[in-house]
């Protein structure tokens, strides 16, 4: 397979096959439809013949092509794409039998190219033709797969696991960054994908080489191994068993015990320091708080977490969108389905799920910082440098008693901005909100102490000089209260401190 991938590769350079030569050919309304799975406006600006264009064609559009234009743009390949199971020939025409296309990313990507290439199983759905899939389908570059890439503490690192690596997606970026890159999967057709992806984007792939394909189950085929970095985006759709899986969203484990799994796991595997960065949902108890029930997977581990709760759904739209993603829409059994599945979630004591983020970091703590908290609105992306500065502060905060902290000098960060609310005209506002522009962009509201006293850190006073200086303006001032507001205003990265990580 691999000088036919090899030469792929070139034909896909001489064709400029890249994301920036697509989206100018196609052009943002004809991207915008087929985000929204429909080929037409795409298939409309792509006529000329042009390798770039067959290109297109076949694998963005999915559309059928003559054999001369495949010839043309892929010479002397199509024989041996189709026997490696990337194109298949009809008379006269070829298809694709797998979605390869270029994706744009930021600042990872092959050197010549600017870009990425990830192949994975066609797009279902299109055009509204059917959307089920066979139960090894591996998924292309999903809404999920981008959210964790942009997650990703992106910091130089010497090892990394990509657990339930599907098209290698994330071992892709990973390759950037990390020098050796195991990618875990149980389906054979995904490590395949990712084998093929790695040497499209000309990454070696071996035990010793950049990345390391390996088959397995969760922390089977690394046991006893540790990483800097683990990132998953695990199959983590929580259903009845009904004996039918999908393997790219059903771990066939039961609720959400597949994430409990990897939570509780992900620390043995860790290296002092390194990080661990989930993406998924968990089941909201009746009765019980979700932040308590997601704690409890994480007392024992002894790192620091920090879980972002981004949405919560209620069941029925839970449901309706997984049915609706494994195309049992308007199938015969479809309100059985849907019925089966909610009477499930009661007597699971299930009323909500929730969807978000878990970050834990081998800080070495002999009491690791737990920080779960809901906010579901808009962040910055990429998030990465965030995730790695919040557990720097975590550290920060841990080692300074509160004499060194009021002998710190304090700097507010350069985005936060104010913003008053009160009656038009009246001397003092109602309510301040200290607000980020950058990061997780979090909203806090501030008294006049602590807006003034933000509003003086400027990195020169010691915390001790500031707030005496605002006790003399407002009179008494609750040491310890101030103290530990501004512990949290540290760690939600309102104010920095210059002092280095314990
Ligand atoms: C949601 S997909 C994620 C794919 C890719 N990492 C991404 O970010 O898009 C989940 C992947 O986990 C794999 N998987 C399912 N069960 C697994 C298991 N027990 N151990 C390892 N991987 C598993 C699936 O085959 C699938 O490729």
């Amino acid at each position: 397979m691999s000088t036919t991938i090899a030469r792929l590769r070139e034909a896909l350079y001489a064709a400029d096959y890249t994301y920036d030569a697509v989206a100018a050919l196609i052009g943002p309304t004809a991207q915008a439809a087929l985000g929204r799975n429909e080929t037409t406006p795409g298939l409309r600006v792509t006529t000329g013949g042009s390798p770039i264009e067959t290109l297109t064609r076949i694998w963005l559009l999915q559309a059928t092509v003559s054999e001369q234009d495949a010839e043309r743009a892929l010479p002397g390949l199509v024989d041996d794409l189709c026997a490696a199971g990337i194109l298949e020939r009809s008379i006269s025409e070829v298809a694709a039998r797998v979605d390869l296309r270029p994706y744009g990313t930021d600042g990872t990507g092959d050197e010549r190219s600017g870009n990425l290439w990830v192949a994975s199983d066609l797009t279902p759905g299109l055009d509204g033709g059917p959307q089920r899939v066979g139960p090894d389908h591996v998924l292309g570059i999903s809404p999920a797969a981008t959210s964790l890439a942009e997650l990703t503490v992106r910091a130089p690192v010497g090892r990394a696991l990509d657990l339930g690596t599907g098209c290698g997606v994330q071992s892709l970026h990973l390759a950037d960054h990390v020098e050796h890159v195991v990618a875990t999967d149980v389906n054979a057709r995904a490590l395949w994908l990712t084998e093929v992806n790695a040497e499209l984007n000309g990454i070696p792939t071996g035990p010793e080489n950049r990345i390391d394909i390996r088959n397995g189950s969760f922390f089977e085929p690394v046991a006893g191994e540790l990483f800097d970095l683990i990132v998953t985006n695990p199959p983590f759709v929580i259903s009845p068993a009904t004996g039918e899986r999908l393997v790219y969203r059903d771990s066939g484990l039961p609720g959400d015990r597949v994430v409990e799994h990897i939570v509780r796991t992900i620390p043995k595997h860790l290296r002092p320091g390194g990080t661990g960065q989930i993406l998924a949902n968990w089941a909201i108890q009746k009765g019980q708080a979700w932040d308590e029930r997601l704690a409890g997977w994480m007392v024992d581990g002894g790192c620091d977490a920090w879980v972002v709760q981004r949405e919560v759904l209620d069941l029925p739209s839970y449901v309706e969108l997984w049915l609706k993603d494994a195309g049992l829409h308007g199938t015969p059994d479809y309100y059985t389905r849907y019925d089966t599945w909610l009477s499930w979630f009661d007597e699971q004591g299930v009323e909500a799920v929730g969807f978000g983020w878990i970050n834990l970091r081998a800080a070495g703590a002999a009491v690791p910082d737990l920080r779960l908290e809901e906010w579901r609105w808009e962040v910055e992306q990429p998030l990465g440098t965030e995730n790695d500065a919040h557990f720097d502060r975590v550290a920060t905060l841990r080692a300074l008693g509160n004499d060194a902290l009021l002998a710190s000098r304090p700097r507010l960060r350069h985005d936060v901005v104010q913003e008053t609310f009160g009656a038009v005209g009246a001397e003092d506002p109602h309510r301040i909100v200290l607000r980020q522009q950058l990061g997780m962009r979090r909203a806090r509201q501030a008294d006049t102490v602590a807006a003034a006293l933000a509003g003086v850190c400027d990195g020169d006073l010691t915390l001790a000089q500031s707030l005496a200086a605002i006790g003399e303006l407002v009179g008494t001032v609750d040491l310890e209260a101030r103290l530990a507001e501004v512990r949290e205003l540290v760690a939600e990265g309102f104010l920095e401190l210059d002092t280095p990580v314990g």
